[in-house]
């Protein structure tokens, strides 16, 4: 298989931008009218959330050894989405057209073939993962809504209860439909490590015309049933027995408590510290109950910061990292980072420029070839 060629290919038809979903969906509607149930209702005006990851992925089979782990969580995954074995041959064909159709005189029989076969063991791999996983749980876990509190105009925390135990490391997301939104699915990081009683607390800030964000914060209430996808990511759970820094912005905060949740269930013996930031004070929706963490942990020390206010008794100004970078140089912690993807970003800047190797640092992009979710 000649993989340069292949992602060179792919390079050339992702350069079309929205023509190329817009081709690979009236295709695959078209030829396998079956899977349209498996997409929300209105895909217009949605960024695309498959076609773009499915040509990255496929072009990158030269990994596939070492993609296998987040294939196979791909592949679970997808069972939320309904997705039988035979869809996978229909989603491959109609990608193998709408290569065809972009690259046209440049498409030869043998990088047809290179195609095929890429796609069949990345296919592979994710309904082997797909198979197994059906043996042990459940395609999806209807979970009722047993809380819904709203903290701030735009941030809703929503405690629900799982039919089945829905086992996950904290850290991890999972994905979340509404039935008011129905096939629309988000990534959202458990804000608890696993309880006994299998509850599991979800932050949910009201993302600018999300329609599932829109639905969770304002539409849904205590006694409606979401559907919860399986576990998925793996950047933002607890590495070595480092001490850690974590920089939280806005409901970035959720994988924090569920790791802190977890560090005090272990009887940790590193320290925490956790930076948590937000525009204004009142945006810190969850401080009483850090606080009320710090009071039984000696060692999590808690800094709320705030960006556009100025500093007061107890709360810090400026963005989490500033602060920080303020406090110490943590040249010996693990570093793990979550919050919208500009905060991700800047922060990660701020980090390297103080000289923190990137080795130590831990964070979710936001990507959509990445599973791996949060709350931004
Ligand atoms: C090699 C095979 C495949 C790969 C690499 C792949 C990859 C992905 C990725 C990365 C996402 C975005 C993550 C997410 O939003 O959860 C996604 C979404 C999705 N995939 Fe797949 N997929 C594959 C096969 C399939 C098949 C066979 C179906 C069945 C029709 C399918 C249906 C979906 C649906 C319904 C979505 C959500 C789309 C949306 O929300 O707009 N996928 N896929």
């Amino acid at each position: 298989m000649d993989v340069t060629r292949l992602k060179d290919s792919w390079k050339k038809v992702a350069a079309y931008g929205d023509e190329v979903p817009l081709f690979f969906y009236s295709t695959l509607f078209l030829t396998h009218p079956e899977t349209r149930k498996l997409f929300p209702v209105s895909m217009a005006g949605q960024r695309d959330r498959l076609v773009g990851a499915l040509g990255r992925i496929v072009s990158d089979v030269d990994r596939v050894d070492e993609l296998v782990p987040f294939l196979q969580q791909l592949g679970r995954d997808h069972r939320k989405f309904a997705v039988v074995a035979e869809h996978y041959p229909a989603v491959g064909q109609a990608l193998l057209h709408t290569l065809a159709h972009f690259l046209g005189p440049e498409w030869k029989p043998e990088l047809a073939e290179d195609w095929s076969e890429a796609y069949g063991l990345v296919a592979k791999v994710m309904q082997e993962a797909a198979d197994e996983a059906a043996t042990t749980t459940p395609p999806w876990w209807e979970a009722r809504v047993i809380r819904h509190e709203r903290r701030t105009a735009d941030v809703a925390v929503l405690c629900v209860q799982p039919e089945y135990e829905l086992d996950f490391t904290p850290g991890q997301s999972v994905a979340v439909e509404s039935r008011l939104r129905p096939n629309v699915w988000r990534y959202f990081t458990p804000a608890n490590a696993p309880r006994r009683n299998g509850t599991i607390d979800f932050h949910v800030r009201l993302v600018g015309g999300g329609p599932l964000s829109t639905a969770l914060v304002q539409g849904v209430q205590p006694g409606d049933t979401l559907r919860l996808g399986a576990p998925v990511g793996n950047r933002l759970t607890l590495g070595e027995r480092r001490d850690v820094l974590m920089l939280a912005g806005g409901t970035g905060l959720a994988p924090f408590k569920a790791m802190l949740e977890q560090m005090r269930a272990e009887g940790t013996e590193r320290r925490a510290h956790l930076f948590v930031g937000a525009p204004y004070a009142r945006d810190h929706y969850d401080y009483p109950a850090l606080h009320e963490m710090t009071r039984e942990c000696p060692w999590l020390r808690v800094v709320p910061c705030v960006s556009r206010e100025p500093a007061r008794p107890g709360v810090e100004a400026g963005d989490a990292v500033d602060v920080a970078l303020r406090y110490g140089s943590w040249s010996q912690e693990d570093v793990y980072v979550c919050g919208s993807p500009e905060m991700v970003t800047g922060s990660l800047r701020r980090l390297a420029a103080a000289g923190i190797a990137d080795e130590r640092i831990r964070y979710e992009d936001f990507d959509s070839s990445s599973t791996s979710g949060g709350n931004p």
